[in-house]
């Protein structure tokens, strides 16, 4: 059964399809700006026209939805312009919506973006404060559902943090807007590239307070399911090559719609070994994301998402 392709085909456990990605764009205030983030070859900071051009190509190619990151004007102590209705991320949304109804539009709710000491939410005495910060994630996510985000991704690991978005979107009437919780996300290193993109390294400390220790994989589970308590629609695992363990164990325990995120690190590795030379980009890339739909995880975030797009369409 594996003498030829199509008796391959026949038999292939797990299939790779464009209905499974979701590709993230990074949007900057400004006009014309399509600046190249040097440590993600490939990808770019977008102002909001440059966003909807690059949503519309994210469309045309099949790829049903994408996952809005902002870098604002000003950052301060709070990180107040994540809940502005004319921040940066709100704007995108609108945009989007507007040129392309039809495509998903999910929009990541954290602070580092947005804070001045590039930590997930509000400081107290040095330390996050987990409370004060769940009340600004809640006016965040309502101010985005409020644009038309279709999917709000509460991305900051703190703890509660869907039940506060669920009962305030509840609240305002957005009790359709759809909840992916960053459930098991990870203090990764393979965040790095990410975090030169948006400019949201800690200027001290780290995460690992509220993100989970790699060593981990039952808590995982735990945390999984104390969102879908909470009312997620969709949960997460991320990183996701470096945890294929803990996608599947999240998949075997769960029954609820589960996202992967192949992260920054992740596409810069495969990127940084392609330019050399040293590994054939198109099979490792199409190798990789179809490990990660193996390993039990429905739908992935990914920077490959446009190329990996294309390179399905030729092989049909
Ligand atoms: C937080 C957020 C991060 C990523 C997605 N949402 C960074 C972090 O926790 O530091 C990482 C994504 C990537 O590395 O591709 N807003
Ligand atoms: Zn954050």
């Amino acid at each position: 059964m594996r003498r030829t392709e199509t008796l391959r085909r026949m038999v292939r456990e797990t299939r790779l399809s464009v209905d499974d990605f979701v590709y993230p764009l990074f949007v900057v205030p400004g006009a014309g700006v399509e600046k190249p983030i040097s440590s993600l070859p490939g990808q770019f900071n977008f102002s909001v026209d440059k966003a909807v051009e690059a949503a519309k190509r994210t469309w045309d190619l099949g790829i049903p939805a994408v996952m809005l990151f902002g870098i604002p004007e000003h950052k301060d102590p709070v990180g107040s312009e994540a809940w502005k209705d004319g921040g940066i991320v709100q704007k995108a949304i609108r945009a989007i919506k507007k040129a392309t109804p039809d495509l998903v539009v999910m929009a990541d709710a954290c602070f580092c973006e947005y804070t001045d000491h590039g930590h997930c939410g509000v400081l107290n005495k040095g330390e996050l404060d987990n409370d004060a910060s769940l009340e600004n994630l809640a006016r965040a996510v309502v101010s985005y559902a409020k644009a038309g985000a279709d999917v709000v991704a509460p991305s900051g690991m703190l703890d509660g943090f869907v039940g506060a978005c669920r009962e305030s979107l509840d609240e305002q009437g957005f009790d359709q807007t759809v909840i992916l919780a960053y459930s098991a996300k990870y203090a990764s290193a393979y965040y790095g590239p990410f975090r030169d993109a948006v400019e949201s390294a800690p200027t001290s400390g780290d995460r690992r307070g509220h993100q989970m220790d790699y060593g981990n994989v039952a808590e995982a589970v735990r945390e999984v399911s104390m969102d879908v308590a909470e009312g997620a629609d969709i949960v997460m695992v991320k990183p996701a090559l470096a945890y294929l363990d803990v996608i599947r164990a999240v998949g075997d325990e769960v029954n609820m719609p589960l996202c992967a995120y192949a992260v920054s690190g992740e596409y810069a590795m495969i990127e940084a070994a392609a330019i050399n030379g040293w590994i054939d980009r198109d099979r490792v890339v199409l190798e990789t994301l179809t490990a990660i739909r193996r390993a039990g995880a429905d739908m992935i975030i990914t920077y490959h998402a446009p190329h990996a797009a294309k390179l399905l369409a030729k092989s049909r």
